[in-house]
């Protein structure tokens, strides 16, 4: 029987508020989160896990993370979460205390290890500032944890992405080091896919030699103005979440991203009829 493949679902920027409130005064993000829930849980094959990429709350607030774990409560997979430029590291801790942290105090970063595959969780976050940064014990980290076993494949998944898209109000807030993380990027091969978010909408480039992606939100997606044309804005576009899936193989395997869009759609239905034949 071939290896099985490890299926990772992302999700990302939930902005939970506290039960009853709108982002912007419009955005209902728990409805939007609980429709996420829902997909996720209905879709088959399950994933082995979910993967929030950063911006769990909004504010943020305590209670805004006690409203976030009622919300994922009925989530049939588990799940970790990192930190966003709208999260704050000691309450994530405090709501999520049993997750492996590599330190017990400062960044949340995080290494899990899945069949044949590693993840690498950091922390971009920096108090008080919507840019995203990795500090030093980070990079360090990060580098160790790529050198100490370089056959594995490993995805890296952050809330900062390390490129411009082109979203002028994005680009002023992405992660400013990301010099930094290209070179260790470079010097690990492994590496075979970078995971961010942010930016609220499916977004794909090459980072360091490495395929790089935004994921897109549950709930309302940043205008996509490539030309200055209007104040920051949002809008309520299609929801979904990624689905990153890894294949077992030579080398470092084969990873594979699909979007998953989150809503009642028609289907699936046949191609084919009973007497076999395209209808
Ligand atoms: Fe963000």
């Amino acid at each position: 029987m071939p290896p099985k493949p490890v299926r990772i679902a992302q999700i990302s920027d939930l902005h939970i508020k506290q039960p009853g409130k709108l982002a912007y005064g419009r955005v209902d993000t728990a409805r939007a989160l609980e429709r996420c829930v829902t997909a996720l849980n209905e879709f088959l094959p399950q994933p082995d896990l979910v993967v929030i990429s950063g911006d769990l709350a909004d504010t943020p607030k305590p209670e805004e993370y006690d409203h976030l774990k009622r919300l994922l409560t009925p989530l049939k997979r588990p799940f970790v979460g990192i930190p966003g430029n709208h999260d704050a590291r000691e309450m994530m801790r405090a709501a999520f205390p049993d997750a492996g942290y590599a330190f017990s105090s400062g960044p949340l970063n995080q290494k899990l290890e899945t069949d044949g595959l590693d993840l690498l969780l950091l922390d971009s976050s920096v108090a008080g500032e919507p840019y995203g940064e990795l500090d030093a014990p980070t990079l360090r980290w990060l580098d160790t944890m790529l050198a100490s076993s370089p056959d594995r494949p490993a995805l890296l998944f952050l809330h900062h992405p390390p490129f411009i898209t082109g979203i002028w109000h994005m680009d002023r807030q992405n992660l400013r080091n990301a010099g930094d993380l290209a070179s260790i990027v470079r010097r690990h091969p492994r590496v075979q896919l970078i995971a961010t978010g942010h930016v609220h909408r499916a977004t794909l480039t090459m980072f360091a030699g490495v395929p790089t992606t935004i994921c897109p939100a549950p709930n309302h997606a940043v205008d996509l103005d490539l030309e200055q044309l209007r104040p920051p804005s949002f809008r309520v576009e299609h929801p979904a979440f990624h689905l990153h899936s890894w294949f077992p193989g030579e080398g470092f395997g084969n990873l594979v991203t699909h979007q998953v869009p989150i809503g009642d759609f028609d289907g699936p239905r046949p191609f084919f009829g009973p007497d076999g034949k395209l209808l």
